[in-house]
């Protein structure tokens, strides 16, 4: 990097920690209610990762969402959905699914029971007041489709959004400009990634340990979230052993966060309205409220 450019550097290293959601389902929360607004945009990330279909059985039955997009990245097993829409599928092993909820979806996300075990992410993304109506699309890419970056020996990069070394993510017009990548590392790899200045940046590990200060920095284990300070990039090296993590980043959006479930607006009476209008089955305004 340039002598004006600055790497970011470690600025927390939170544990994930044990959660309930949906029906029972139990999972690890990175961060959430608690953190706002330290990863804005980011309001939530949940890592279900289980060999113990009592953990996920429950699933999430049908629930309302609107003014944030929910991001599913799956790696081992099948997530069945179904939505207000008339959407209908499975979401598979490698599979992402880019939900903006926009004005309103219903859904339900329903693990498949028949498989030894389930893994994966849901991320949530907010949108910004004057996007937080939109009309509510999907963006679903099959794990085929995500490309692979090598830029560098022993680094590898599953682009699903944003761009490694010219090697361009499948999503496209994202909101709040976020890049997607899961990241693989050999101890002695080290993935240098520009990340634009003002943005938001973290990663969260789910295998091996890796040192996200550069070489001189801390080594951080799976299951552990990496909240990194302000700068032109990253600079992670390789641990004691190889490893995997997700680097996110996204445009922060400075605005005041009304958070009520699976809804989250600006402020109160945005929320009041949303709850009155799924009561009284308005909700949705695209497609059907049946749920
Ligand atoms: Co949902």
């Amino acid at each position: 990097m340039g002598s004006s450019e600055r790497t970011r550097t470690v600025k927390l290293v939170l544990p994930s920690r044990e959660t309930m959601e949906g029906a029972g389902v139990h999972l690890r929360r990175a961060f959430g209610n608690n953190e706002v607004p330290m990863l804005d945009p980011f309001l939530l990330l949940d890592d279900f990762r289980s060999e113990n279909p009592e953990d996920y059985i429950a699933g999430f039955p049908w629930h309302p969402h609107r003014g944030i997009e929910t991001v599913t990245y799956m790696l081992d097993g099948h997530v069945e959905h179904e939505d207000s829409m008339g959407n209908k599928g499975v979401i598979g092993a490698g599979d992402v699914q880019w939900m903006t909820a926009g004005s309103g979806i219903v859904h339900q996300e329903m693990p498949k029971v028949d498989q030894k075990r389930l893994g994966g992410f849901q991320l949530w993304v907010n949108l910004p007041a004057k996007q937080k109506m939109m009309d509510p699309r999907y963006q679903e890419v099959k794990s085929t489709e995500i490309p692979v970056a090598v830029p560098a020996k022993g680094v590898s990069v599953k682009v699903v959004a944003g761009e490694v070394g010219g090697v361009r993510g499948p999503m496209k017009d994202l909101v709040v400009e976020p890049e997607y990548l899961d990241v693989r590392l050999e101890p002695d790899a080290v993935f240098s990634h520009p990340v634009k200045p003002g943005h938001t940046a973290f990663s969260y590990v789910l295998e091996g340990d890796a040192r996200f200060d550069g070489e001189e920095g801390e080594r951080v284990s799976s299951e552990n979230l990496v909240v990194f300070g302000d700068g032109s990039g990253v600079h992670v090296a390789g641990g004691s052993k190889p490893s995997r993590f997700l680097l996110i980043s996204g445009k922060p959006l400075g605005e005041p966060v009304a958070w009520w479930g699976p809804i989250v607006m600006n402020s109160r009476r945005e929320i009041e309205q949303a709850i009155h209008e799924y009561q009284e089955g308005t909700f949705v305004k695209k497609g059907k409220q049946v749920h």
